[in-house]
């Protein structure tokens, strides 16, 4: 695996593939990497002929710089892993490769796709995630780009900032990876000691306990059985407990407004924010 820490060095092995007629498949990443990211190089490797992961914990996507300071770090160990998933190159920046004038934002015109769920709980996330996608993108002009249905409205941003920039790349989603107890993976679940994993746990538990019951109960009535039910673990705080439109995350009050429905779930555990989701159908 090649490895590139400045934008220029990498343009350079992307011309020279393109020139070959490679394709190529992009897999954005802020590192400490598991199964999920790895599920997306994986899925990169059987589409494109050469696939690029990026490794950058970017700064203007957080709104809470104590997450941004205890974001995990563990590059070595990423490095390992995706030499074992044949990845292909690893763009590894610096925060001045990315922002040479400094780090900065604007705002973009997401408009209710970006006022519900994590945009309403996290304002000026989605702005920092366009900002940085947009950067990699330009640098990167993959064909092919993968973001996991884990960051469900994220995937949708995405698709929303192609479209907005008129960009010709394929967004492609992959399936969330869970443990075997069905909690979605994170980089951010590392943070959790032995009694806030459980909290967590309860969490998936909650959103496969809607999707089990949806057919006999109102999405009301099966939210608040899982409300009463969180709400009795003193370390968890729910932020919300959602149905929505999958195709724009709008919310809906029942199955029926959708042609295929979600329930979308944010919640801190302890101090840690861990998001997750499922689609009824
Ligand atoms: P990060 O949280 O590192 O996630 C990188 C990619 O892995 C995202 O597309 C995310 O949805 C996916 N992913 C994370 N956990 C997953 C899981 N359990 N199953 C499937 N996919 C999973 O998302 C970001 O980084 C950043 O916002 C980024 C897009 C890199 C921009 O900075």
């Amino acid at each position: 695996m090649k490895i590139f820490h400045n934008k220029a060095d990498l343009k350079k092995e992307i011309a020279f593939l393109k020139a070959q007629k490679k394709t190529v498949g992009f897999v954005p990443t802020m590192g400490s990497l598991h199964k999920g990211h790895l599920s997306l190089i994986h899925l990169a490797k059987e589409q494109c002929d050469t696939v690029l992961c990026s490794i950058f914990i970017n700064p203007t996507q957080f709104n809470d710089q104590k997450d941004y300071n205890l974001y995990p770090r563990h590059e070595e160990n990423d490095i390992k892993l995706l030499k074992n998933e044949n990845c292909d190159l690893l763009y590894l920046p610096l925060v001045d490769d990315i922002y040479p004038d400094g780090v900065q934002k604007k705002t973009y015109p997401l408009n209710n796709l970006g006022n519900v769920l994590e945009g309403a709980f996290r304002k000026g996330h989605f702005d920092g995630v366009i900002e940085v996608v947009k950067r990699l993108f330009d640098i990167v002009e993959p064909d092919r780009a993968y973001f996991g249905l884990k960051d469900f409205q994220q995937l949708a941003v995405v698709r929303w900032m192609v479209d907005y920039f008129g960009l010709n790349i394929e967004i492609i989603g992959g399936p969330i990876i869970r443990n075997n107890n069905g909690l979605a993976l994170s980089s951010r679940n590392e943070r959790l000691n032995s009694e806030q994993l459980k909290s967590a746990l309860k969490l998936s538990k909650g959103l496969f306990y809607i999707k089990d019951n949806y057919k006999t109960e109102t999405f009301k009535t099966l939210r608040q059985n899982v409300l009463n039910d969180l709400e009795k673990d003193p370390l968890i705080r729910i932020e919300y407990l959602e149905l929505a439109d999958s195709s724009n995350l709008q919310p809906i009050k029942d199955y029926s407004q959708a042609a295929s429905p979600g329930v979308f779930l944010a919640a801190k555990v302890g101090e840690i924010r861990l998001i997750d989701n499922i689609i009824l159908f």
